[in-house]
């Protein structure tokens, strides 16, 4: 078991008299975060140290960042040789060539309808790419009416001002008043958590109708677009829409003539089995799709918005689409994208992250006949959620006075386990943990992980009881 000391806690937890200048990214946290934050010197595959040496599974992969895992030298390599034969170039006044493999590499994964692929450096920003892409898109195709963009409750799709308006989280309302036009929403098809006089198959579908009723209300020549996550990030706990949703909400915009986008930051890049996740819907394609996170794994800052050449070419013909960033296609971070897509393949990960993540939804379904704080088991892939509920019979939520992602946070770390989760909505909709390590992890590193994730369970629960 790991020993926190106390040297290890973060700066955000001295009293603001104390702190030197500076400090880590954390300083800008609340301070009453009660979740210690150890300080990692060295990580490999799915395993991180501390300071003092001790081990942790990065059960989470960052914010669901790291696909192919930590310490890969290829990727290491192929970034060095790209920084030393040229470092950057800029591309409103030159080309370069990793640009030009990887976004055909890119629309080779993706298939037919997304052609042209604009790289920027996250996920906000390529999530706003989409946007203006398509208000631009809207307006140079004498449509410039459309600006109303409808997002699901809850949903999370960055953390700009754009990116919180789009987002369906009412603890950001207050923020946003008044400073830009907050999206209309449509709830969320939950399969946990559903209204009394509904099936999962019913409410799912209520939901589809909602965004029928949302357009007619607002006005379809209003509507630039519609905005959702095939399987859902912390804002639902992994929660994946299904195919005969995603099939009807496909159907409703192509009917009204609404732009659909696939908010794919999170669950694309290979990681819940195929490389885009809405692959599984062939029925069902959005017309644009937003990659960030696992594209370049967290060895550098990349993300990108998938667009059809269609689409793309016809406004270059018209207006272009001049909005650029000065990082857009940073050749370092191009070439980590395509030494990510190379280990991709070599290991075969998005079969990998099919596979394990199939054994790892497997036996925490059967966690539940031991621990009845496990409330559900969800997601596809290597994006698991698992929601922690006090009343398993009557799918009751913690009172606002328990933070269950904090406190499985704090105990897990005492097992060697970093979880990443937040309470989403104040905990509104439920409480849930992200089960998404990297796409490497193999067969006996996942009874690793059980293991240390059963043991953090059951000290929650022991806690609980004792409250
Ligand atoms: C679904 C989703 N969309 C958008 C974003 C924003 O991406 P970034 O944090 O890279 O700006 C995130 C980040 O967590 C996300 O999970």
């Amino acid at each position: 078991m790991n020993q926190l000391a106390a040297s290890q806690l973060p700066a955000n937890h001295l009293p603001a008299n104390h702190l030197p200048a500076g400090g880590p990214q954390d300083i800008f946290f609340p301070r009453s975060n009660p979740v210690p934050l150890p300080l990692i010197t060295r990580a490999d595959g799915i395993w991180m140290w501390d300071e003092d040496g001790n081990a942790y599974i990065d059960a989470s992969s960052g914010p669901v960042v790291s696909n192919i895992g930590h310490g890969n030298k290829r990727v290491a390599a192929a970034m060095a040789k790209q920084a030393e034969q040229m470092d950057f170039a800029y591309s409103r006044v030159a080309r370069h060539q990793p640009n030009i493999d990887l976004s055909a590499r890119i629309a080779a994964l993706a298939g037919p309808g997304y052609e042209r692929v604009c790289f920027s450096s996250g996920g906000s920003e390529a999530m706003e790419i989409a946007i203006k892409f398509l208000r631009q898109y809207a307006l140079a195709t004498g449509r410039p009416e459309k600006r109303k963009i409808i997002t699901l409750f809850p949903s999370y799709h960055g953390g700009t001002v754009l990116g919180l308006a789009l987002s369906g989280d009412s603890a950001m309302d207050s923020f946003i008043d008044g400073m830009v036009t907050p999206a209309e929403h449509v709830p969320a098809p939950f399969q946990y958590r559903i209204p009394p006089n509904h099936t999962a198959e019913s409410f799912r579908m209520a939901c589809a109708e909602a965004l029928d009723a949302k357009i007619r209300e607002l006005g379809p020549e209003n509507v630039l677009a519609f905005v959702a996550e095939p399987v859902g990030g912390l804002a639902t706990g992994a929660q994946p829409l299904m195919e005969d949703y995603a099939n009807r909400v496909r159907e409703i915009c192509t009917v009204h003539g609404v732009h659909m986008v696939y908010d794919e930051i999170l669950c694309g890049s290979g990681r819940t089995g195929t490389f885009l996740a809405s692959h599984a819907w062939p029925n069902a394609r959005a017309d644009i799709v937003v990659l960030a996170k696992g594209l370049a794994s967290g060895y550098a800052p990349l993300a990108a918005t998938l667009i059809p050449a269609e689409m793309a070419d016809h406004l270059a013909s018209l207006t272009g689409f001049g909005l650029s960033h000065t990082y857009a296609a940073n050749p370092v971070s191009c070439a980590v994208g395509l030494a990510v897509l190379d280990e991709c393949e070599r290991q075969d990960l998005f079969a990998n992250a099919a596979a394990q993540g199939a054994y790892l939804k497997e036996r925490l379904e059967a966690m539940k006949d031991r621990h009845p704080a496990i409330g559900d088991v969800r997601g596809r892939g290597l994006l698991i959620g698992v929601e922690l509920v006090a009343d398993r019979e009557n799918r009751t939520m913690f009172p606002a006075s328990v933070s269950p992602t904090d406190e499985m946070r704090i105990l897990g770390l005492k097992e060697g386990l970093i979880l990443y989760a937040r309470r989403t909505s104040g905990g509104a909709n439920g409480d849930w943990m992200m089960i998404s390590p990297p796409l490497t992890i193999t067969r006996a590193e996942c009874d690793d992980l059980l293991t240390r994730f059963e043991a953090t369970l059951a000290a929650f629960e022991e806690q609980v009881a004792q409250s």
